[in-house]
């Protein structure tokens, strides 16, 4: 939370200021606020959790095989959003102990909104304890998805969309991964799902939600571990629904021959 707090406190100021913007693939944006991010986040654990490794996004982690804990640590999720001012973005912090999450927390440095979990312990929202909706039916659900900066035009997650947005009542795109998984912890979304996240955007979010009373696994109902291929992250009650519909959707893609 304090390593969070940090760099959340870094990135509001930053947000105010015109950006420098890179590229890391055609709409991959990287910023100078994204690595300063990870610095200050990474030098924090470094200090206090010597004998761990560290996974995060911008390549300033420590590799440690061996290592039974490690963190993945997502300096600045939704760094297009950040590049646009655009206000939906997180700092995603996320300890797994022998692969399972364990610890996590996503703050939204602008609303001021702190998500944690602990596992066993519940999920909190500043504090607070939060859970996820009582809603049963994918009809009345608002669900969330996002799309991947790299190889475009062959996911097919645009199709999930399109099937989503006909059978709930609306599918938001917020771009910001780790923010759509709290946003189901705490009963805003009923489901989340996305395609090829790597473990500095799950591994935070997918415990929050777990503590929450949600469901998470992958979209054919296999169990998820962060970095895996596809999540489906749901209030637990909308989950089959949201399976069935997916698995559909993926019988067709193949046939199709599209990817993920
Ligand atoms: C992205 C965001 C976005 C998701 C992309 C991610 P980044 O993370 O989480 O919502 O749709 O797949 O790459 O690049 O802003 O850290
Ligand atoms: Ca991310
Ligand atoms: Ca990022």
């Amino acid at each position: 939370m304090e390593a969070a707090a940090e760099a959340g406190a870094m990135l509001r100021e930053a947000c105010a200021r015109p950006k420098n913007i890179a590229y890391k693939g055609e709409v991959d944006l990287v910023t100078e606020s994204d690595r300063r991010s990870e610095e200050l986040i990474v030098r924090r654990l470094r200090s206090r959790f010597p004998d761990h490794a560290i996974v995060a996004e911008e390549g300033g982690g420590t590799e440690a095989a061996s290592a039974r804990y490690c963190w993945h640590v997502d300096p600045l999720d939704g760094t297009t959003n950040f590049a646009h001012s655009y206000p939906c973005f997180a700092v995603s912090i996320g300890l797994a102990e022998a692969g399972e999450p364990v610890a996590g927390v996503v703050l939204n440095p602008i609303s001021g909104e702190l998500f944690s979990a602990a596992r066993g312990e519940g999920a909190r929202l500043n504090g607070r304890e939060i859970r996820v909706s009582n809603i049963e039916k994918l009809a009345t659900s608002l669900v969330a998805t996002g799309f991947p900066t790299r190889q475009r035009a062959s996911s097919a997650n645009i199709h999930y969309y399109w099937q989503f947005t006909l059978q709930s009542h609306g599918v938001r795109r917020d771009g910001s991964a780790a923010l759509d998984l709290c946003s189901v912890a705490c009963g805003r979304f009923e489901g989340f799902w996305e395609f090829g996240l790597n473990s500095w955007d799950t591994a935070a979010g997918m415990l929050i939600v777990r503590e929450a009373g949600g469901m998470v696994t992958d979209l054919l109902g296999q169990p998820y571990s962060p970095g895996g291929e596809h999540v489906l992250a749901t209030n637990g009650r909308v989950h089959g629904e949201m399976q069935a519909v997916a698995g559909d959707i993926m019988k067709r893609a193949a046939t199709a021959s599209l990817k993920f």
